[in-house]
Order: C-alpha cells, then sequence, then structure tokens
C-alpha cells in the first residue's frame, strides 16, 4: 500500500461529482469550492506530449467554469517533470495536506456514538456550522451523499442536538475517515476521539486493513488528536494552481 493506492481509494471513497480519466490523470470536478474534488489528479502518465495534456486540462476545467488545479502527492504522479512545467506555466503550489494511515484494529463501539449506514439528517446542521459558506457546505454535502457503500455516519446527541459528526467509506481492505466535525462550543470534551473510535470499529467489522485520512498540515488539533490514535503521515500533497 503506497501513496497511489490511497489517492486512488480517495477517489472512490470521496466522490467528485465527475471523474474522467485522460491519459492516466484523473480529472476531478464538482461545485468548484474544496481542493480534492476539483483538481486533476495526475496519478499515472501514458500520454506522449504533457504540455498537450496540461492544455486540455485546462480547458476541460474552464469548459466547466473553474480554475486549473492539480493535486501532486509526493511519489505520486507522473510524470516526474510535472511540477517544473507547472511552475513554467505560471503555477505554484499551496496548502500542503498530509495523508495519514493506520492499521485497522477492532476495538470496542463507544456507546454515546450513533452508527448509521447512510448519511443521516443530523450531518446537516454541523456540515453548515463548520462550513466557510453555504457553498462549501453545499459541496461537502452532496459528496458524503455520493458516498459509495459501505459506508458510515457517526454522530453524537447532546440535549437532542448534534454536535460532533464524522464519516468513514472503504474500497477493497483500505477506508477512508472524513468530514471529522465537532461544534465548536463541544469542543475539547473527547467527542472526536469517540466518533474516530466508532469508526474505526466499523471500518475493521467490514474487513479494511488500512485507514487513511488527509489531513491540513497546519490544523495542530485535528493532527495530534489522529497522532494519539495511531495515525502516522505516509506522504504529502499539495494544490498547483496559477498565482
Ligand atoms: C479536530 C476536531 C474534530 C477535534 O474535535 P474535538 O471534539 O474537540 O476533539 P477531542 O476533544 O476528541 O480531542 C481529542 C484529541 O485531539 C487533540 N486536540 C483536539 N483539539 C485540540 C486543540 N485545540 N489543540 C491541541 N490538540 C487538540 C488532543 O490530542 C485531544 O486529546 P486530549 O484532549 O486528550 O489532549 C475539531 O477541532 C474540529 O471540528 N475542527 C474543525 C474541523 C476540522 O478541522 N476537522 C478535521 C479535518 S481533517
Amino acid at each position: 500500500m503506497n501513496a497511489r493506492d490511497i489517492d486512488l481509494a480517495t477517489i472512490k471513497t470521496w466522490p467528485a461529482a465527475v471523474t474522467e480519466e485522460h491519459d492516466g490523470w484523473f480529472y476531478l470536478a464538482a461545485g468548484g469550492v474544496t481542493g480534492r474534488v476539483n483538481a486533476v489528479w495526475p496519478l499515472n502518465w501514458t500520454g506522449t506530449d504533457v504540455e498537450a495534456a496540461i492544455n486540455d486540462a485546462e480547458t476541460w476545467y474552464a469548459a466547466r467554469g473553474l480554475p486549473p488545479r492539480f493535486k501532486l502527492t509526493d511519489g505520486a504522479f507522473a510524470p516526474p517533470d510535472l511540477p517544473a512545467r507547472l511552475e513554467r506555466r505560471g503555477y505554484a503550489c499551496v496548502m500542503p495536506t498530509l495523508i495519514m494511515t493506520a492499521a485497522v484494529r477492532a476495538g470496542a463501539a463507544p456507546g454515546e456514538v450513533s452508527m448509521h449506514d447512510t448519511l443521516p439528517a443530523a450531518f446537516d446542521a454541523v456540515i453548515r456550522e463548520t462550513s466557510k459558506d453555504a457553498a462549501e457546505y453545499d459541496e461537502r454535502l452532496s459528496i458524503a451523499l455520493r458516498a459509495p457503500r459501505p459506508a458510515g455516519f457517526a454522530t453524537i446527541e447532546h440535549n437532542a442536538r448534534t454536535v460532533a459528526i464524522g464519516m468513514c467509506a472503504a474500497t477493497g481492505d483500505l477506508a477512508g475517515i472524513f468530514l471529522m466535525r465537532t461544534a465548536p462550543e463541544a469542543r475539547r470534551q473527547g467527542l472526536a476521539r469517540l466518533i474516530f473510535r466508532a469508526l474505526m470499529t466499523r471500518c475493521a467489522a467490514w474487513g479494511a486493513k488500512t485507514a487513511f485520512l488527509q489531513v491540513d498540515e497546519h490544523n495542530a488539533p485535528a493532527i495530534a488528536l489522529y497522532r494519539s490514535e495511531g495515525f502516522a503521515p505516509l506522504a504529502t500533497y499539495r494544490f498547483w494552481r496559477k498565482a
């Protein structure tokens, strides 16, 4: 299992609205808000003319009213000179993000957590509250609605209000963890840890062997949580976009 395997599993478990393969590169598009589902993932290179392929990607995104973006994962992009070519065309890289993984281990599911097989309405308010605007909320919610099976959605309620959520979805023996969110007033009470453990228990029940997640390199609270639950960095990816 390497970073390319995790990227391929991410494309399946955190699905864009449109995914197309061109010369080994995956073009992903959704609402144009968040990075992963609105970028080219150049995971393999089977073409012959890289500059023409970049032109093709730029045209593809322009036709959707989106800026071209490339998501390059260390050790998992092709061809190797792609960063230099993008730089020459005025692209710069932003948003270093860690891919973290851990072996899935079975544990006891915490009783405070409710698990659902399909997206519960309860996710709605927490995603809304923790998104910067309506467009981000729409995009994240529609990705969760497109999640493949098996998927698991965890919630914790306090006083009839959902205050913490998290989601997992598996493909083969890889399981992705997404949408870890605790409402601001309920943070530092151990709720995300309970959600996380419930999700990992579900991943173990599916027979998944490795769990993965992606987290902004600057998101110290989330990284501390994941490290304390046994996750370690596997690779870093960055988005390349025109300055
Ligand atoms: C990250 C997030 C889900 C953590 O939720 P939470 O319910 O507050 O987390 P918990 O109380 O379960 O904390 C578990 C561990 O995470 C770490 N942690 C959580 N918040 C932290 C903070 N502000 N600073 C440092 N470490 C923190 C600690 O290791 C903590 O364990 P400890 O309390 O025993 O020290 C929450 O801050 C959040 O919703 N952030 C915004 C959305 C986000 O960034 N999600 C992650 C995307 S990858």
